[in-house]
């Protein structure tokens, strides 16, 4: 499963036009009925049954009949469209393969005027999409509540990264659509993946960096071996849409977590040893 380059360049110009009419009308129908569509488009009921019966097998649109009969964006759809508004705008090039697939993400690498790494936030995709019993559980009918949780957690994000790019070791913000967010590309991997010959100097460096980014008023929340990269010759602090500014109400305790995290890490992979307590000193001075 995925998204490819292909996939996007075969979608009609109808077939896009049905994916923005369904992103729009999403805001007001979880499931929309054909006739709607068919009125907004003003394309023969032909034409729209053919072009959906296309969006769907490509895993763009979804059809169902309870609690009624009717198409909804999937992420996939969502996708497509955030990609081709980023190539309209000229941020984007080319879309390779992807490199990484967590929880409430899936990344891939891309091309713009330099190699990118594009994230989708795919926020609730399980909760709000999986099985046909789960959905009758969806509060507020009528809304998209994972269309909205995931734009935001993009821009969430790419706050941070705002924020914090050049002065914390973060991935440079290069471009936002929607649920998607391009940044520069970083040729490492994560460090649970790597094997750090100075480890020691690595770890003072992540601390130094979490608390420059804690004296520009935001917490990671989120810090872990996952989520810092190294390319050999630095290390760079990943995935953001979970910082809380440093007024957060448990700042402190989420600070402690991320550097218990990381000192753990580096405990029991290298035999460092450097006391959260005393990592916390260090950043919070
Ligand atoms: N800027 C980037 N450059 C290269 N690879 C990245 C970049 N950002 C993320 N990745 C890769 O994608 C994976 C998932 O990204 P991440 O932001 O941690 O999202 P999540 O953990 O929510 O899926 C990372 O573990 C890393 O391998
Ligand atoms: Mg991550």
């Amino acid at each position: 499963m995925g998204i490819s380059a292909d996939q996007i360049r075969g979608l009609h110009k109808y077939e896009i036009r049905i994916l923005l009419i369904l992103e729009r009308l999403m805001r007001r129908y979880r499931w929309v009925p054909l006739d709607i569509i068919k009125k907004t488009i003003g394309l023969s009921e032909s034409e729209v049954s053919y072009r959906l019966g296309r969006l769907m097998e490509g895993g763009f649109v979804r059809f169902d009949t309870v609690p009624y009969e009717g198409y909804s964006l999937i992420f996939q759809g969502y996708d497509a469209l955030a990609l081709i508004s980023l190539s309209k705008k000229g941020t984007l090039q080319a879309l390779g393969c992807m490199i990484g697939e967590g929880k409430e993400a899936v990344v891939y690498e891309g091309l713009g005027l330099s190699s990118v790494a594009l994230k989708f936030h795919h926020v609730g995709q399980r909760s709000f999409q999986s099985a046909r019993v789960t959905r009758e559980y969806i509060p507020d009918e009528g809304h998209c509540p994972w269309l909205i949780a995931s734009r935001l957690s993009a821009e969430r994000e790419y706050e941070a990264l705002r924020k914090l790019h050049p002065d914390v070791s973060v991935p440079l913000p290069v471009d936002i659509n929607r649920h998607t967010i391009v940044m520069e590309f970083i040729p490492g991997a994560t460090l649970n993946r790597c094997s750090l010959e100075t480890p020691r100097d690595i770890l003072l460096e992540i601390i130094e960096n979490v608390k420059l980014a804690y004296h520009a008023g935001v917490i990671h929340s989120d810090l872990s071996e996952y989520n810092v990269m190294h390319d050999g010759y630095r290390c760079y602090l990943i995935d953001w849409p979970q910082w809380v500014g440093t007024d957060h109400l448990n700042a402190e305790e989420l600070l402690l977590r991320d550097l218990g995290n990381i000192s753990r890490y580096f405990n029991r992979r290298y035999r460092v040893d450097l006391p959260p307590a005393e990592a916390y000193e260090m950043v919070t001075r």
